[in-house]
């Protein structure tokens, strides 16, 4: 099938200068979902008709799958659709769908294309409130005779509750004809999509209608309430699958997932955490509350305490990281590595059983097995121009506040007295490495007091 996917409206109410179906849910624009979804059906063509910020939205869901055709004016869904057709294939169907209604299920447009084979199909529901939308209109045996737009319809056309969700599939080859004689003599003035009914009705083409799954699959996006509520829906279907799948959340509603969270078994997530990118977390990880973590790696039996920031990273099995960790890209924890509160690691490999616990940089650097890095350590890594690198070797012990001046190496088994600035490389192994400082004691000293005004 071909499937468009109509872009082109302002979004008025949402108030903002990004194009409407630019807007995030999940931490990625309506669009994409809407394509997401598209894709899963495997269409022949996938054509998004674009006006409004066209060139913003080319350029944020651009890809070689998916063809863009401009409607300069927004004359209304007749005419967005009319602008398509020269990039479809009209020995399929046509099915169209909206970039401002992200929710919809692949399961949903396949039953509706399978109800509709080559017929003219239009995915309706029935709703206690149907305000604001077109009305599917039957004749007596219960045919559907014609869509009426809720503004053109008379007062017993505003009774029916079953409605257009606007998603309909519709033999191509005949769809130009009909848009074609389309006219926009009704109260808003638009050409109407929903005007093709008749049109296909006239030319002896059933039409048929099938139903979502769910009503929240309808639901489009016009203000940043109907968007705060969509964000909710899904996040509350993405905790669903959590717990389907068999993971702990200890809130389902205090969860986001903005990107694919995959988890082993017998994981369990407090409260508050955010989800970002690509996550996975393997068998027996625990996360506590309030944690943020994007595009990482956990390994089995990893605990992750509250207040961890994770931007890119990587664990082995049964590492602890935090309270208050920062892992950022490149970090790669050994198992059985601890990483404790203002502990802030990048692009740093840290063996197995290394514990960094308190109030630390490591950066660029490769940190062997069993190191223990005292309070306040600091890799100086940065010379103003360029990143340099810290070798650690295995079982070396850092002591509290030292720093490390890369490029710098550091043998097996050395020892770092506390506050040590280690800016030559130490090559002979199990030396203690200490400065040359002097403790210096004043007896009979007089504390300043502050000065009267
Ligand atoms: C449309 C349907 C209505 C249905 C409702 C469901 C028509 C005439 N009416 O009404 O029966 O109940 O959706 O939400 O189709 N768009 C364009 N170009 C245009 C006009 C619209 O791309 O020229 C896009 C908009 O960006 C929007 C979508 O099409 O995403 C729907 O347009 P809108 O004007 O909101 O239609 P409704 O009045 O809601
Ligand atoms: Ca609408």
């Amino acid at each position: 099938m071909n499937i468009v996917i109509l872009a082109a409206g302002t979004g008025k109410r949402m108030r903002s200068a990004l194009p409407k179906v630019l807007h995030p849910l999940a931490g990625r624009p309506l669009l994409s979902h809407v394509l997401e979804v598209a894709r899963t059906l495997n269409p022949t063509r996938l054509v998004v008709v674009v006006g409004h910020g066209a060139d913003q939205v080319q350029k944020a869901v651009g890809a070689p799958d998916v063809q863009f055709a401009v409607q300069e004016q927004q004359l209304g869904t007749g005419h967005a659709v009319l602008q398509a057709l020269p990039l479809l294939d009209p020995t399929v169907s046509t099915l169209i769908l909206y970039g401002d209604v992200p929710l919809t299920r692949a399961s949903t447009l396949k039953r509706l294309a399978d109800t509709a084979g080559q017929r003219y199909g239009v995915l309706t529901v029935t709703l206690d409130d149907p305000t604001g939308y077109g009305r599917i209109v039957r004749d007596a045996m219960g045919r559907v005779q014609r869509i009426v737009e809720q503004k053109d319809a008379n007062a017993d056309q505003q009774k029916i509750t079953e409605i257009n969700t606007g998603i309909v599939i519709t033999p191509t080859s005949q769809l130009r004809e009909w848009l074609a004689s389309l006219k926009n003599d009704n109260v808003q003035g638009e050409f109407y999509l929903t005007d093709v009914v008749e049109r296909a009705l006239e030319a002896g083409v059933d039409v048929v209608t099938s139903q979502p799954d769910e009503e929240w699959e309808t639901l489009g996006v016009n203000s940043k309430q109907q968007l705060a509520e969509l964000e909710r829906i899904h996040q509350g279907n993405v905790a669903e699958a959590l717990l389907v799948a068999g993971v702990t959340l200890l809130d389902p509603a205090r969860i986001d997932v903005r990107g694919t969270l995959t988890c082993g078994r017998d994981v369990s997530i407090d409260v508050n955490c955010v989800f970002e990118g690509a996550v996975t977390l393997a068998d027996n990880v625990t996360i506590g509350p309030n944690c943020v973590i994007r595009d990482a790696s956990i390994g089995a039996g990893t605990r992750v305490d509250a207040f961890t920031h994770i931007e890119g990273g990587t664990t082995g099995a049964n590492v602890v990281l935090g309270p208050y960790a920062r892992l950022r890209p490149g970090a790669v924890l050994g198992d059985e590595a601890h990483v404790g509160n203002f502990v802030e690691v990048k692009n740093a490999v840290l063996g197995r059983g290394s514990k960094a616990n308190h109030l630390s940089y490591i950066g660029d650097s490769d940190v062997g097995a069993r190191v223990n890095i005292g309070a306040g350590t600091i890799t100086c890594n940065y010379d103003g121009a360029n990143k340099l690198r810290t070798v650690i070797e295995d079982d070396v012990f850092v002591g509290s506040d030292t720093q490390l001046v890369a490029p710098v190496r550091v043998a097996r088994g050395t020892t770092i007295a506390a506050g040590t600035t280690v800016w030559k490389d130490i090559v002979e192994e199990n030396q203690l490495v200490m400065n040359e400082k002097t403790q210096i004691s004043k007896s009979g000293y007089v504390r300043p007091v502050k000065k009267k005004a």
